[in-house]
């Protein structure tokens, strides 16, 4: 896989214009949705090469991340002549950049993308690595391919107009970033006040992250071995999202993923010796700022079941990525039932539930 540039920018105008120009294309499209169509593109609009292109617009929200969705944007690409020379630029957060990067690299066999992030979380993540996709069957990302954008234009002060819970949101992938790389990027992490926020400081530390998840995919674009410790907190996170949404209460992705980062970092300390401090210090940071996922025994049971469903399992066997330390990386760890339910009293007693 091609490496993606990705510039955290601070004038999006001229990196965009930079980024279009080695991009030569005959039709430029926009991909927005019904939010970042009446926030973000106003300061798009202001850049005068892209006065001709075609803007698609799309609903808000993974509940439109569907197959219809994806058809009636190949549907706007064909009716308007995009071809295998045409751009497109993604401007939204991970559900757009899933789904319009997997339009794009589909649409006559593919044409090239850039991603304009403006969720926390589509900027340290969704828009980084290459992974596009779109739900299917009532799975997510069930279907996709791997599919680098040629450049990730990161501008943070879309940040500022960000609610709290979507910022905490993607502040839980940064956190992750920080469990996998290094004790002084953690630290940095959890002493980040999310209430008042420093939105230099943030930018720095998006920078940061954004760094690590790019080591990794380089190492291993197509997850086959390194990049799988991206999925830290991730096998329970997932199992906490789909129930949430089963019982007809969708959670954030993050919050999910926080919450799957307490239970995983238990795993890690009984099964592979990560230290007890810095597990609590961790939890502490998760409690305080991500509330807590409700949770009693009766449900133990759905959620190893949807633990076993999960994409990333291979032969009913749940797959996780633990830890051995801060940065020390155990993948393809697995876990038997007794350990997982006593993972989810641990879960329980720490969040006070
Ligand atoms: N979101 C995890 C990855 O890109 O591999």
């Amino acid at each position: 896989m091609s490496k993606q540039e990705v510039i955290l920018s601070e004038d999006l105008a001229g990196s965009l214009k930079q980024a279009i120009d080695r991009c030569p294309h005959d039709r430029l499209f926009i991909l927005t949705d019904e939010h970042t169509s009446r926030l973000c593109m106003p300061r798009l609009r202001e850049i005068g090469c892209l006065s001709d292109m075609n803007e698609i617009v799309i609903g808000a929200g993974d509940i439109h991340k569907t197959l219809d969705t994806l058809a009636s944007v190949w549907k706007r690409l064909s009716d308007s002549g995009a071809t295998r020379h045409s751009l497109l630029l993604n401007l939204g957060g991970g559900m757009i950049t899933d789904l319009g990067g997997f339009a794009a690299a589909t649409f006559k066999r593919g044409f090239p993308y850039i991603n304009i992030p403006t969720t926390l979380l589509a900027m340290v993540d969704a828009s980084v690595g290459g992974k596009t996709g779109i739900n299917f069957n009532g799975l997510k990302n069930e279907i996709g391919v791997f599919a680098p954008a040629s450049a990730v234009l990161i501008d943070t002060c879309f940040l500022r107009s960000l609610d709290r819970r979507n910022l905490v949101s993607g502040y839980a992938e940064m956190l992750k970033h920080g469990l996998i790389s290094t004790e002084s990027h953690w630290a940095e992490l959890l002493r980040f006040d999310t209430e008042q926020v420093d939105y230099d400081g943030l930018r720095e530390l998006v920078g940061r992250s954004v760094q690590v998840k790019e080591d990794i995919v380089g190492q291993d674009p197509f997850e086959h071995g390194i990049r799988k410790a991206l999925n830290l907190g991730h096998t329970v996170g997932h199992a906490f999202e789909s129930l949430a949404l089963e019982k007809n209460r969708p959670v954030l992705h993050g919050y999910a993923v926080a919450w799957g980062m307490v239970c995983e970092l238990y795993l890690s300390h009984i099964m592979t010796g990560f230290p007890a401090g810095k597990m609590r210090q961790t939890v502490q940071f998760i409690k305080e700022n991500y509330s807590a996922f409700y949770l009693d025994c009766k449900q133990y049971e759905t959620l190893y079941g949807l633990m076993l469903h999960d994409k990333k399992n291979t032969a009913g066997i749940i797959n996780f990525t633990l830890l051995e330390d801060i940065g020390r990386i155990c993948i393809n760890r697995t876990a038997g039932k007794e350990t997982i339910f006593e993972m989810f009293d641990f879960y329980r007693e720490c969040m006070g539930l």
